[in-house]
């Protein structure tokens, strides 16, 4: 019996999928199927895949062509399977010409002609296309734009001297990234004229806007989203579910710094300080982690002589029922910025830069325990952030990476850091 095996993400199965499945099987007796898992397209770079595995395999499944259906989850896969399953033909479509011939050794290799015209990625981006107009021009904007490039189904309207009432005819969402003190105004205009929104962090200034703002997205139906890249980031999800699944026993402390010196492109009328732009970065594990129901919190803040209204340096300290937090943020101060978890029976520490996080280590007490984790991080995680949006505005159906609660509690903290509580040195 002749086995062929071939792979593919068949994602929003097409005629080009099963045009090729067809002339495989033909190649044989009994064909294989491998289909990418979630985590592996994500890791050599297909983050925009729209259905789920199970999704996906029921599809291949339904068509009776496949004799048997596999999952593929790792890099170098396809030897072992090759080996295992006994495989005479591998095959895949003509677009990857020349890059198996690797797999000669282990049996023959056939690329099938592509079908001319159709594909899953064009699938996508016509199935629904989000035009994006920006709001405010921080200096980190081209990174983003520069970012879209990588999500299906964005459309960029290019920044221009437009009045925000002209924009709002030429697009269907925003990413709003204004100085802080003008997202509420900005948000609030954008949502009442039914566009969906991206706000770079925080959502406002003050946890009573940020709520109203949360309400009226959800009475308009539309999606209303912080920035924070790092909330993102593959492995700082994982890291929250092995705190939460209790790796490291009852959390009791969660220490975090976050500093960078002032940039010259900033602009110089409304530069961004140490609160504004670090706090929100910071406070996320700690909400996260411990939540949002701290009993107290003290605020020392270090003002620049020049500008009084400047803070160079904040430290914020919060105490909970059974555990403390404390954050440091800089703008013009440097520190080391990591990430540190303590709990009763180990901690997690992620090193500096904690927030474009690939890489944390689990350590315990003996060290033969301890575990490291590394998660690729891609375009600082600013592209599935986008990925997440268009996810949300085709769906609807909020996927919580950053809930409103800790979204309204870092608006909170933004305000009282502004205010008379604060202790200055
Ligand atoms: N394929 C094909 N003809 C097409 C599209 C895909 O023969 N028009 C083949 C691919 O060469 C591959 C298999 O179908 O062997 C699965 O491809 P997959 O990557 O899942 O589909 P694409 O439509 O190419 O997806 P994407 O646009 O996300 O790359």
């Amino acid at each position: 019996m002749k086995k062929v095996i071939t792979y593919g993400t068949y994602d929003l199965l097409h005629y080009g999928h099963i045009r090729l499945l067809e002339r495989a099987k033909e190649l044989g007796d009994y064909l294989i199927v491998g289909v990418t898992a979630d985590a592996f397209d994500r890791a050599r770079g297909k983050i925009n895949v729209k259905q789920t595995l199970m999704e996906r395999i029921e599809a291949v499944k339904a068509l009776g062509i496949a004799d048997e259906i596999i999952v593929e989850e790792y890099e170098g896969q396809k030897i072992d399977d090759i080996q295992r399953f006994g495989v005479d033909i591998f095959t895949v479509g003509s677009d990857w010409v020349g890059k198996f011939d690797y797999l000669k050794e282990y049996c023959q290799v056939v690329y099938l002609d592509r079908t001319e015209g159709v594909s899953s990625t064009e699938l996508r981006a016509k199935n629904s296309l989000t035009r994006l107009g920006f709001i405010g021009n921080a200096p980190f904007r081209d990174k983003i734009i520069n970012e879209c490039r990588f999500v299906n189904g964005v459309e960029v309207v290019p920044p221009s001297d437009l009045p925000i009432e002209d924009l709002m005819e030429k697009v269907d969402a925003v990413f709003i990234l204004s100085h802080p003190s003008e997202h509420y105004q900005h948000v609030k205009y954008a949502l009442e004229h039914g566009k969906h929104v991206m706000v770079e962090s925080p959502v406002a200034i003050g946890a009573q806007q940020a709520q109203e703002l949360f309400q009226l997205a959800n009475e308009k139906g539309l999606v209303l989203m912080e920035s924070i890249k790092t909330a993102y980031a593959l492995a700082y999800s994982r890291l929250l579910l092995l705190v939460k699944g209790g790796r490291i026993g009852n959390v009791v402390s969660v220490d975090v710094t976050c500093t960078s010196l002032r940039e010259q492109t900033e602009p110089v009328a409304r530069p961004w300080s140490s609160l504004c732009a670090w706090g929100p970065t910071a406070l996320l594990p700690i909400f996260q982690i411990l939540g949002t129901d701290y009993k107290e919190k003290h605020i020392v803040q270090r003002r620049s002589e020049t500008d009084a209204s400047f803070d160079l340096f904040t430290k914020i300290d919060f105490r909970y029922d059974k555990a403390v937090a404390a954050l440091k943020v800089g703008k013009g101060v440097k520190s080391e910025g990591e990430l540190i978890v303590s709990g009763t029976k180990g901690y997690i520490y992620v090193p500096a830069p904690w927030w474009k996080t690939d890489y944390f280590e689990i350590r315990y007490e003996n060290a033969e325990e301890n575990r490291r984790f590394f998660y690729q991080l891609d375009g600082e995680g600013i592209r599935y952030e986008l990925v997440a949006f268009v996810k949300n505005i085709e769906t609807r159906k909020i996927m919580h990476y950053l809930s409103e609660e800790v979204s309204i509690a870092i608006a909170g903290i933004m305000e009282d850091g502004q205010g008379d509580a604060v202790q200055l040195i």
